[in-house]
């Protein structure tokens, strides 16, 4: 191998002509998915305290965040609700509601802006009103009840227009019967996007907040998501979705699991998605508040990391901020 002094690595970095040839990866507006929390009450802006510059939008607003997105070259946007604690309860009763605000979303924004992408989350947790996102009894989230619930949040989500129903829920076995189900009711071009690596992880805290379920979570999600430990595990989880029929797989959270990124890509090479989450968002912000770093740096990295890790691309709260950036 050449070695020093013939060889010298900074030859190639002094100049910004050739860094950017030898460039390796890239971002562009493309590789987001702008993450947007909606809710049935905003009025019709509500600021989310944990998550500065993130609002949760009325469904005018996420119209227009829509218009916004195909403006700026984003492909797609996942929506999050925030729904009425009056409407919640035990079993998550509203979360296949064809009038709710889900449904009212996706109508609005495929109305305003038909070329964007919706990705909408197949979950109770914005639902019950003990926070979880599967039914609970006697202390236990109950696997193939579940499903059934799931199957129907899903259909509600398709025959309101959503292009891609991504189930975040961590049951066994609910790639397969949403694809089924979607197949029945004659919704074979929607798409899924699994949640197939999803840990039980701290940094969801914000956005718990943001949809009004941390109060309400009673205990923890260790049952379903995934131990911060494991990477073989994420591997076999992955693996199941993909034969079960999602089209894309995602890990979650984002950054602090770059690693099961790199080796679900490498390892399926299938479209790979990471979820950039709340408390990854918040953690950024938070120190670019207290100027303890260059936010906009900061963000512009982070979200190059995962290109570089392997991703195909990245759900963020950051999306617009980014592609206002790249584009310049
Ligand atoms: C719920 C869901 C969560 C997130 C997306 N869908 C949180 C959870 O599992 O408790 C997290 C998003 C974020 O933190 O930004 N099924």
């Amino acid at each position: 191998m050449a070695s020093y002094p013939s060889t010298r690595l900074r030859r190639l970095r002094q100049t910004d002509w050739t860094r950017r040839l030898v460039r390796e990866h890239t971002l562009t507006p493309d590789d987001l998915i702008w993450t947007v929390i909606v809710s049935d009450r905003a009025d019709p802006t509500e600021a989310v305290p944990s998550m500065p510059g993130v609002e949760r939008l009325n469904v005018a607003k996420a119209a227009k965040s829509a218009v916004r997105a195909r403006a700026l070259g984003i492909p797609a946007i996942a929506i999050f609700p925030n729904i009425d604690p009056s409407l919640k309860d035990d079993q998550g009763s509203k979360a296949d509601d064809p009038d709710g605000l889900v449904a009212n979303c996706i109508k609005a924004m495929k109305d305003a802006a038909p070329e964007v992408g919706i990705i909408c989350d197949v979950a109770l947790d914005p639902f019950t009103n003990h926070g979880h996102d599967g039914i609970l009894e006697n202390g236990e989230i109950l696997n193939d009840p579940t499903i059934e619930r799931l199957i129907e949040q899903a259909l509600m989500q398709a025959e309101a227009g959503c292009d891609v129903i991504a189930p975040s829920d961590m049951m066994d076995g609910r790639v397969g019967a949403l694809r089924t189900a979607l197949d029945e009711e004659g919704f074979e071009s929607v798409l899924i996007l699994s949640y197939a690596a999803k840990y039980a992880s701290a940094f969801y805290g914000p956005y718990r907040d943001a949809i009004g379920s941390s109060t309400a979570l009673q205990g923890d999600k260790k049952t379903y998501q995934m131990d911060p430990a494991n990477t073989d595990e994420a591997l076999r989880e992955v693996a199941l979705d993909i034969d079960e029929g999602a089209d894309m797989v995602m890990v979650k959270p984002g950054m602090p699991y770059l690693d099961i990124v790199a080796r679900v890509k490498a390892e399926f090479e299938m479209p790979t998605y990471a979820f950039q989450v709340s408390g990854e968002y918040a953690m950024i912000k938070a120190a670019e508040a207290n100027g303890w770093i260059d936010g906009e740096r900061a963000m512009m990295e982070s979200l190059l990391a995962f290109k570089r890790a392997g991703a195909d691309g990245i759900l963020t709260y950051f999306a617009p901020w980014a592609a206002e950036i790249l584009n310049g």
